[in-house]
């Protein structure tokens, strides 16, 4: 182990901290957590643990739901910059603005917002767990889905509503093309293609399996097939090699990281080991903020 992993396992032990990090953050970040996950096992395991740090290796609205469910905790974040293009399309103010002019409809927020969006939110739901949830809502409720166009475009086709979609969209996921997909399944016509359904519609027609971090994990380990094209940002191959060893991943440009979500991959050794010395940079939220943010959060935790 390098000095700097037993620096941060001698941290984590003397100051009673656990370390969350996402399948999309670097093999040496996901080698110091004490939990890897997708957003919806995140938030759970951030509403269970008893430690008294939560240093969140991932984006800012995960952390933000970290700490909005343990106020008591500090919840650290390596780089506070690493923000997310999904949360940064939809402003609250503008949301504020959209509800007022849609008397009756209930907003249904995917968990990648910022606080100040679940604030306004009826319902949180994750790629985890959003068919699932949206499928419990009633069938005629009016439903306002903010921020990913694409996710709510599948949500749609996948339970006949017809949710009223904001117009964000990952600028990871969403700049995947078709043709260089065509190319890979040329290039290994065996094997079987997993997508996140952040992607836009004309890709995720063209694979086998869609789904979040988590459950495209858990298909490959269950699929006796010995070959994948993963559709997602590539920090999840570490993750899906090591839990199978035997098996072939491709990502959809390999080599290529420029395709991959910058904001995550802000999160390495150095700054994680710094913030758990510092005990900084801490995210302070405002009670109310967190209050009323819990909400639905709380509500998608119960359903789900
Ligand atoms: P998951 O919840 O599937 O891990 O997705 C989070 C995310 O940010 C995908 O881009
Ligand atoms: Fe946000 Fe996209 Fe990065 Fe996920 S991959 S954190 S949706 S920018």
């Amino acid at each position: 182990m390098s000095t700097l992993k037993q620096q941060i396992e001698t941290l984590k032990k003397e100051k009673n901290a656990i370390i969350l990090a996402h399948y999309y953050t670097l093999p040496e970040v996901q080698e110091v957590a004490d939990f890897v996950g997708d957003s919806l096992g995140l938030a759970r395991k951030a509403a269970e643990t008893d430690a008294d740090i939560i240093l969140f290796a991932g984006v800012h609205f995960m952390a933000e739901t970290a700490k909005i469910l343990n106020p008591t905790k500090k919840v650290l974040v390596p780089d506070m910059s690493a923000g997310c293009s999904l949360a940064d399309s939809c402003k609250a103010e503008k949301l504020a603005e959209y509800k007022a002019k849609h008397p009756g409809y209930k907003v249904l927020s995917y968990v990648n917002c910022s606080a100040a969006v679940k604030a306004l939110s009826d319902l949180i739901v994750t790629s985890g767990n959003a068919l699932k949830l949206v499928n419990q809502l009633l069938q005629d409720e009016k439903i306002i889905f903010v921020p990913d166009g694409n996710l709510g475009d599948y949500i749609n086709r996948m339970t006949g509503r017809e949710m009223i979609l904001w117009d964000g969209a990952c600028c990871v996921h969403d700049h995947y093309e078709v043709e260089q997909l065509e190319k890979m399944k040329a290039e290994h016509p065996n094997a079987i293609v997993v997508a996140h359904p952040e992607c836009r519609r004309e890709m995720l027609e063209k694979v086998d399996f869609i789904g979040s971090t988590a459950a495209m994990l858990n298909f490959i380990s269950e699929n006796d097939a010995r070959e994948f094209i993963v559709v997602t940002e590539s920090g999840i191959l570490y993750e899906m090699q090591r839990r199978n060893p035997d098996k072939v991943f491709h990502t959809l440009y390999e080599g290529a990281p420029e395709h991959d979500c910058i904001n995550m991959k802000k999160n390495n050794l150095e700054n994680i080991y710094q913030a758990l010395c510092d005990e900084a940079p801490e995210l302070i939220m405002d009670e109310e903020l967190r209050q009323k943010a819990l909400v639905p959060i709380q509500r998608m935790l119960d359903l789900s």
